[in-house]
């Protein structure tokens, strides 16, 4: 059964039911003859988990077909051990070397970023990047050009704004970039009806960002700096890199390293582990 986005190879279909027992939203039903078809188009939310569920490849989706999936469990995944000792080791870095980041392992980055989950399937997300020191030195130099037009217009700026960005105009430490030959900004769309969780969005990329970008030997540092500062200065963005003063960000700086942390520090007693399974027990 074919339609505009579910397409069924019936020669293949083996009639399981997988595809429409994995339907989030019940978009997807068994017809009279057993064959699955998309019932449901407008509850669709696009996942595509049809097409990677079904066991003998007999789905494409709106065009995509399972022989061009990368396939699930057949390449080398990170052990456990391994994510596990990424996540106590990983440090957010504060000293970049001065070369650029090699622009194909970036790019090689940021595209497979794109599978990185939103709310309700959304994919509304843009990977704004500076990507080399040219780039960045330009956009630091517009931030301290926004962020005097703002204080020229008679509008007091914080004093932990003020200082840094004095020091960073006079060619001192940079606290705010640390002076990283790279950026990206992920942004959402505020415009777009369907984005149910633009903030969470951003920042789960972010998150993914620097998983991936340390697994490509890329150091990384968050960047909660730019959100603070466009608080005060609502113009920064639009000013710098013609991003809406309205649009949902989060950003992440990123270089080759300049320090090698030599161990991961000791926090397992910091996090809180509550389990509930005795929740609501006195009712
Ligand atoms: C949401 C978020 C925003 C952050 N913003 C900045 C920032 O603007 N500048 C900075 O140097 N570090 C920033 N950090 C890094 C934290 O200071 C850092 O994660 C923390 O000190 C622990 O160090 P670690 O990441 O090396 O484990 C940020 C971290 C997070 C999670």
């Amino acid at each position: 059964m074919t339609n505009d986005l579910f397409d069924l190879d019936r020669a293949k279909c083996l009639k399981c039911g997988a595809c429409v027992r994995d339907c989030a939203f019940r978009a997807l039903r068994a017809d009279a003859d057993g064959y699955p078809s998309m019932a449901y188009p407008d509850r669709c939310m696009r996942c595509q988990h049809c097409l990677a569920v079904c066991p003998s490849a007999a789905i494409a989706f709106d065009g995509k077909r399972p022989d061009d999936s990368v396939p699930a469990g057949g390449l080398e995944l990170p052990s456990a051990a391994s994510v596990e000792n990424w996540l106590r080791t990983r440090r957010s870095m504060r000293s970049f070397a001065k070369e650029d980041v090699d622009r194909a392992t970036l790019d090689r980055v940021l595209r497979a970023l794109g599978n990185s989950p939103t709310g309700c399937n959304a994919r509304a997300l843009t990977f704004n990047c500076l990507p080399d020191r040219a780039s960045m030195d330009r956009f630091r130099q517009l931030f301290i050009k926004a962020i005097e037009r703002h204080r020229d217009g008679q509008k007091l700026l914080p004093r932990w704004l003020a200082v840094p960005a004095i020091k960073l105009r006079n060619g001192g430490e940079d606290m705010f970039f640390r002076n990283a030959p790279g950026m990206l900004i992920v942004t959402s769309d505020e415009t777009d009806k369907a984005v149910a969780t633009p903030r969470e969005d951003v920042t789960i990329a972010c998150a993914n960002f620097e998983l991936l970008a340390n697994a490509n030997g890329i150091a990384t540092c968050w960047c909660g700096f730019l959100n603070l500062v466009q608080k005060e200065v609502p113009e920064l963005l639009e000013a710098t890199v013609g991003i809406r003063r309205t649009t949902p960000f989060y950003a992440m700086l990123f270089g080759r390293a300049a320090v090698r942390y030599r161990r991961g520090v000791q926090r397992d007693g910091y996090a809180k582990v509550v389990y509930m399974d005795g929740a609501g027990a006195a009712d």
